[in-house]
């Protein structure tokens, strides 16, 4: 039976080839694609997403749009890594899908409280709207499966020395989901950064000859390009399906239980995901820990999803 999803993203090019996973994935059930702003503002990561489903075919799963900002702090975006327009590198035609009149967080609620409790939740950019609905309909919380989220780090960040991107935008909202008591997965960047869109993994993809390849091919020239301008990497990290990812097959994200909090006070290290692998607060676990992935596997089932989309009909 394929896990339902809702897929919350900012894109972005990872978020992207979470889209084109989620979608492509036969263990998976995209019931619906929330947006908010991040990577860029809302009405660009919108944007991408309705462009995004157009080129892979996605016609049937609602995109609604969310929080055009955090929750008390000013919006940050990362340009530098995404583009001006989010998802910099393609020419992208006029998006063929339309935006739903429904609020994501209006949406998310929803679809949670009609479901049969089968639903999970999968935010792959700053959890503002995530937050929010915990907010407006506490009930959610118990109704959720579970929430599997891009964030955070159990190590160093990326947008600070402490901070993950996703984490540092919207750090109140943050610590709400971590605290909340639904079960939490963090895959965070020491999971991620095992995730690098090398030669092969191009050339794998580039060989599938489809219009949705090429646009992944353009997308990761583009990522590796302002990665490698960024923090030097020879191969950029695609952090956000690897959330999908654990929720489509498991066995790929290995994790482990530990307490994690969301530190919003510290000058230097707000944003931080604090991360007690070892129990030294004596605190109970309230997270699974991703920290190994199963790259081969992994790219297995990113390649093979990107295949699906780009038969006729899908
Ligand atoms: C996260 O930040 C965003 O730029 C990416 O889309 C990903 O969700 C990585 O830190
Ligand atoms: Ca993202």
């Amino acid at each position: 039976m394929p896990r339902k999803i809702i897929l919350d993203c900012d894109p972005g090019h990872d978020d992207a080839l979470a889209i084109v996973l989620a979608q492509g994935s036969p263990e998976i059930d995209l019931v619906g694609i929330t947006t908010v702003a991040g990577n860029q503002t809302l009405d660009k990561t919108t944007l991408n997403a309705r462009r995004v489903c157009t080129v892979a075919g996605i016609t049937d799963v609602p995109i609604c749009a969310g929080c055009p900002a955090p929750l008390v702090r000013p919006l940050v975006t990362a340009a530098h890594i995404h583009g001006e327009s989010g998802l910099d590198g393609p020419q992208w035609g006029e998006p063929q899908v339309p935006v739903s009149d429904e609020h994501a967080v209006d949406f998310i609620i929803r679809t949670v409280m009609e479901s049969d409790g089968d639903i999970t939740l999968v935010p792959v950019g700053p959890l503002t709207n995530i937050a929010l609905a915990m907010r407006k309909e506490p009930r959610i919380v118990a109704k959720v499966r579970e929430v599997v989220l891009m964030g955070g780090s159990t190590a160093r960040g990326n947008h600070t020395p402490a901070a993950e991107f996703n984490i540092i935008v919207d750090p109140e909202a943050a610590a709400a989901v971590f605290s909340a008591p639904w079960p939490v997965t963090m895959v965070g960047l020491n999971l991620t950064h095992q995730a690098g869109a090398g030669p092969e993994v191009v050339e794998r993809v580039r060989a599938l000859g489809t219009p949705l390849a090429g646009t992944v091919v353009e997308l990761l020239h583009f990522f590796a390009s302002t990665y490698k301008a960024a923090e030097g990497r020879p191969h950029p990290p695609v952090h956000d399906p690897c959330a999908v990812a654990r929720v489509a097959r498991p066995e790929l994200v290995e994790v482990v239980d530990a307490f994690v909090v969301v530190e919003t006070k510290g000058e230097w290290t707000s944003g931080m995901t604090v991360t007690d692998l070892t129990g030294r607060l004596g605190k109970a676990p309230n997270a699974k820990v991703a920290t190994v992935l199963h790259r081969e596997e992994f790219w297995d089932e990113m390649v093979d999803a990107i295949a699906a989309l780009g038969q006729p009909g899908r």
